[in-house]
């Protein structure tokens, strides 16, 4: 068997990437098409893969870089989907690398604070770590105090996904899966997820979650990336101009926990309905402000409950002119301002990340849902699929 069978669709799109780079790329010893030096960096469109160290348990780990028809790159790994990097350009066309991460697999397996991963089974926090589902009581992994966050111990984004590479006529994509065995951090139900991310030649992330299970359960996926516009490492954050299109938010007590209400943005730190520099009122004396340590907060999308995508959000940065848009079908957005980063990642380039050098933007539905039920429903029972579909959309101004 050729390299290239060898890895069915992988092996056929690093062909078609290496085909339409009028070059030949290598095999390695394990069989994978590799890049090699001549092909790097130099625009062709498609997917290629090498090998990225292998996990605790010596399972071997991949790295996937798709390379959209502008030439930008995304790299991706199937150790918790991790998106390692993502280069996007500025208003002159000078590519940065906008998400922060680290250069090798060892410093995901450390102490990342889900740098790029994909979160679940349930994006942020359950409260005391338990939930009551049709009158069963589910005592789940408690990781945040005596609270469940993102999926437990051992969440989505510590596990390795089975990996396909595909090109599509939007872009390069790579489909992602995990089965979740029934139990797993405590959670009931076998759940088959699948994430597609297809890196867009427009430079959009497109994002589709879904997902099935064989018990009634609840399941709450969600994108954990740090976003920098300047540039992974390139200073804080506190400069760039978010407009969030929500009306309301809902406040947490001293341990993030949502306490139920959901309260109006108005005449509050969290009025992003403007443009305001996330720098702005982040030192506000201001109850929400002092639980969250900054921005951590879930916001109540204006178009919560409507079909289809809506824009949940625009960010720039004013020097390099970058924008991000996130369009999405959730309800709700986490904003995560980077309060706990605080020196001890030194992250790609050897750049170390301070508090506030990268913001979250996390799709999802709304923290502590299993035990709010006025809140939208993240249920989900056997026969029926999760479909959630998140864009991240750049340009430049
Ligand atoms: C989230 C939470 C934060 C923090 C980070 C990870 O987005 O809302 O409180 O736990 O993840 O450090």
């Amino acid at each position: 068997m050729n390299c290239w069978a060898s890895r069915g669709v992988v092996g056929f799109v690093s062909l078609v990437l290496v085909l339409s780079a009028g070059l030949l790329a290598s095999c390695d010893k394990g069989g994978l098409p590799t890049e090699t030096a001549s092909n790097k960096g130099i625009g062709a469109t498609g997917v290629s893969s090498r090998p990225f160290g292998a996990a605790a348990d010596g399972k071997k780990v991949e790295l996937f870089t798709l390379t959209n028809a502008r030439g930008h790159a995304m790299r991706v790994t199937n150790y918790g989907g991790i998106i390692t990097g993502l280069d996007v350009p500025d208003r002159d066309g000078k590519v940065a690398d906008v998400v922060l991460g680290f250069d090798t697999l060892d410093g995901y397996l450390g102490k990342s604070p889900y740098f790029g991963a994909i979160v679940g089974r349930y994006g942020n926090r359950i409260a005391g770590g338990k939930f009551t589902l049709d009158g069963n009581v589910y005592m789940l992994a408690q990781n945040n105090g005596p609270n469940c966050l993102h999926g437990g111990l051992k969440g989505f984004d510590k596990v390795i996904w089975q990996a396909e590479a595909r090109q599509t006529p939007q872009g390069p994509a790579l489909h992602l899966s995990y089965v979740s065995a029934d139990g797993e951090e405590g959670f009931p139900g076998e759940l088959t997820a699948r994430v597609v991310y297809t890196w867009t030649n427009r430079d959009e992330l497109r994002v589709e979650y879904s997902a099935t299970t064989t018990k009634p359960t609840v399941v709450n996926l969600t994108q954990h990336s740090y976003f920098n516009l300047a540039g992974a490492g390139n200073g804080d954050i506190l400069g760039h101009k978010l407009q969030i299109f929500a009306d309301g938010f809902t406040p947490i007590d001293p341990v993030f926990i949502p306490t139920g209400e959901i309260r109006g943005v108005a005449g509050t730190p969290m009025d992003f309905r403007r443009p305001h520099a996330i720098g702005e009122r982040i030192g506000a004396a201001d109850e929400q402000i002092r639980n969250g340590l900054g921005y951590d907060h879930n916001f109540v999308l204006r178009t919560a409950g409507s079909a289809g995508l809506s824009r949940a959000v625009r960010v720039a940065e004013p020097k390099s002119g970058r924008v991000m848009e996130i369009w999405t079908t959730e309800p709700g957005i986490q904003f995560y301002s980077g309060n706990f980063l605080d020196s001890t990642n030194v992250g790609k380039g050897h750049k170390v990340y301070h508090k506030n050098y990268g913001f979250c933007l996390e799709t999802q539905h709304y923290p502590d849902s299993p035990n709010r039920p006025a809140f939208p429903s993240c249920v989900l029972r056997p026969g029926q699929t999760l479909r959630s579909v998140t864009e991240f959309r750049f340009s430049a101004e």
